[in-house]
C-alpha cells in the first residue's frame, strides 16, 4: 500500500515537473498561461481578442477560441475545437475533439450568431453546431452529429441532422482531457 501511495505521488510530481518544463519552453504556451492563469492549456491554442474562460477549464492543443467568446469554469475543451466567435458556454461543458460551433447562417455575412452551451452540457467529438442553436443543460450530442435545431436540457441526440436518441443524458466524467 505505502509502494503504491508513493508510485502516485511521485506519477503527478512528475508530470508536474513535466508540464512547467513545457511552459517554460514554449513561448505560446507560456503567454497564453501568463493571460489566464487559472486555465489549463494543454499545448498552442489561437485565443483571440476580449476572451473570457472561467477557473479551472481546460483547453487541449491546436483549439481556436474566436474574439468575445465567453467559456464557464471547469469546461473540459479537446483538441481541433474551433469555437466560432461570440459564442456562450456555460460551466462545467465537455466539448470532444474537432468539433466546430458555427456563426454565420448564411456566409459570407457580417451576421454573427453564435450557439449557447448551456451548463454540463456534454459535445462528443466531430460534432457541428450550427448558428442560433441552443443546447440544453446537461443535453448531451452524440459524436458526429450536426445539430441544426435546439436540444432540450437534458436530452441525447445524435446523427445528421441530430434526433433524439433518448430522453435522459448519461453524465461523464469531466476529469478527463483525453
Ligand atoms: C451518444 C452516445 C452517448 C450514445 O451512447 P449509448 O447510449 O451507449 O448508445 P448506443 O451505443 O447503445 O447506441 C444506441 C443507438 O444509437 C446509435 N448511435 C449511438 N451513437 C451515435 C452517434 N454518435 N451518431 C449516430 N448514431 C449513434 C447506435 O448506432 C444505436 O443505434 P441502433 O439502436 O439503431 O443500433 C455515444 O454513442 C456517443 O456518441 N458518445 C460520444 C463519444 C465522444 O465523442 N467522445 C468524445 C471524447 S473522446
Amino acid at each position: 500500500m505505502k509502494e503504491f501511495i508513493l508510485y502516485i505521488v511521485s506519477k503527478v510530481a512528475n508530470s508536474k515537473i513535466k508540464r512547467l518544463r513545457d511552459i517554460k519552453d514554449n513561448k505560446l504556451l507560456n503567454e497564453l498561461q501568463k493571460r489566464y492563469p487559472k486555465v489549463i492549456f494543454y499545448g498552442d491554442c489561437i485565443i483571440k481578442d476580449n476572451v473570457e474562460i472561467g477557473d479551472d477549464t481546460r483547453i487541449g492543443e491546436y483549439t481556436i477560441i474566436g474574439s468575445n467568446t465567453k467559456i464557464g469554469k471547469g469546461c473540459r475543451i479537446l483538441y481541433h475545437v474551433t469555437i466560432c466567435k461570440d459564442a456562450i458556454i456555460g460551466d462545467n461543458v465537455f466539448i470532444g475533439p474537432n468539433t466546430s460551433l458555427l456563426n454565420d447562417k448564411y456566409p459570407p455575412s457580417k451576421k454573427s450568431e453564435p450557439p449557447i452551451i448551456e451548463d454540463s452540457a456534454v459535445i462528443g467529438g466531430g460534432v457541428v453546431i450550427l448558428p442560433r442553436v441552443r443546447i440544453g443543460k446537461g443535453a448531451h450530442v452524440g459524436a458526429g452529429s450536426v445539430v441544426t435545431k435546439d436540444v432540450p436540457a437534458h436530452i441525447t441526440v445524435v446523427g445528421n441532422p441530430a434526433k433524439i436518441l433518448m430522453s435522459k443524458s448519461k453524465t461523464t466524467n469531466h476529469n478527463r482531457i483525453d
